[in-house]
C-alpha cells in the first residue's frame, strides 16, 4: 500500500490526505503539550480517548443540526473530516471562571459568570495565540462580519448542547475552545466546526466533587491525566463501564 501523504503535524493531531478530494484524515496522537508548547509529554492513551469522544460530540452536534467537518472515525487513532479551511482563531466560551480569564482579570476560578462569555485568541503559535477582538478580526479580514455572526451563533448553540450532555453526566462545561473552517461546495461557501471538542479542549469538573476532569490535570501537575478522560468517556458511554486506561484498546465498544 502506498504511504498516505502527510499534510501537518501539529502538537496532538496529524493530518494525512484523505481518499477522496476535499477530506482528511486526523490522527490522534498521545502527544500533550501545554504553556504554548514549553511542557511536554506523552499521555499513553489519550489519542485513542480523545477520538473517541470527539466523534461522539461532532455526531451529537449534528443530530443537533449543527455543521461540522466530521465524516465517520475510521480506526482507533484516525477520523475522516472534510477539509476545511481554518479560520485562524481560537473561539473560547468561557461559563465558569478559570484559567486566563482569572489571571487576567483578578476573577477568583469556580466564579460563575453572569452570562457566557465568547473570546478569541489570534491563531498564532510564534505569538502565543493573542488575545484579539471583533474589531481585529474583520480589521485585519480573519473573518467577514458575516463569518462572525456565524461563528457567535454557532458557539452559543454548542454551548447549550454541551452543557446540557455533560450537566447530564454529572460534569460542569467550565469553558471550552472551538476552531471553525470555511467549507466550499460549489459556489457555495458555509462555516462548518472543525478541529476536535475533547478534554484537550475543554474544561471538565464533576459537579459533586469539583474535581478537574481535562487537561488542567496535566497542565498544573495533578496526576490521572488519562484516568481522568477515561472516566469523561465512560460516563458518556464511549467506553464500557470496566474501561480503564491499562485496557483501553480492548474496552473500546
Ligand atoms: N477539517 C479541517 N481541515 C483542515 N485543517 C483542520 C481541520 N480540522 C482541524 N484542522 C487543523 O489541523 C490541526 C490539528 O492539529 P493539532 O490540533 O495538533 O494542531 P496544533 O498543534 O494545536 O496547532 P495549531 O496551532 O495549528 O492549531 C490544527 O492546525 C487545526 O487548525
Ligand atoms: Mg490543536
Amino acid at each position: 500500500m502506498a504511504r498516505r501523504k502527510m499534510i501537518y503535524e501539529g502538537k496532538a493531531k496529524i493530518l494525512y490526505e484523505g481518499p477522496e478530494p476535499g477530506t482528511i484524515v486526523q490522527y490522534f496522537k498521545d502527544d500533550a503539550t501545554a504553556f504554548n508548547n514549553q511542557k511536554k509529554a506523552t499521555l499513553e492513551g489519550k489519542g485513542v480517548l480523545n477520538n473517541r469522544i470527539s466523534e461522539f460530540i461532532m455526531i451529537g452536534l449534528m443530530r443537533a443540526g449543527i455543521p461540522t467537518h466530521f465524516i465517520r472515525r475510521l480506526n482507533m487513532r484516525e477520523q475522516l473530516v472534510r477539509q476545511v479551511e481554518i479560520i485562524p482563531l481560537e473561539v473560547i466560551c468561557r461559563n465558569v471562571a478559570a484559567g486566563s480569564l482569572c489571571t487576567r482579570l483578578g476573577i477568583e476560578e469556580g466564579t460563575a459568570l453572569p452570562r457566557s462569555i465568547i473570546e478569541y485568541c489570534y491563531k498564532k503559535d510564534e505569538l502565543g495565540d493573542p488575545l484579539v477582538t471583533e474589531d481585529h478580526i474583520t480589521a485585519f479580514n480573519w473573518a467577514s462580519p458575516q463569518d462572525l455572526d456565524d461563528i457567535i451563533a454557532l458557539t452559543v448553540r454548542i454551548n447549550d448542547f454541551l452543557t446540557g450532555m455533560f450537566a447530564a453526566v454529572g460534569i460542569q462545561l467550565v469553558d471550552f475552545k472551538l476552531e471553525f473552517g470555511r467549507l466550499y461546495e460549489g459556489d457555495m461557501m458555509r462555516i462548518v466546526l472543525a478541529d476536535e471538542i475533547s478534554p484537550d479542549s475543554c474544561r471538565l469538573w464533576d459537579i459533586e466533587t469539583q474535581e478537574k476532569m481535562d487537561k488542567d490535570r496535566f497542565r498544573r501537575d495533578l496526576g490521572n491525566v488519562t484516568e481522568a478522560y477515561t472516566e469523561v468517556a465512560r460516563r458518556l458511554g464511549v467506553i464500557k463501564e470496566s474501561g480503564t486506561v491499562t485496557n483501553i484498546e480492548e474496552v473500546m465498544k
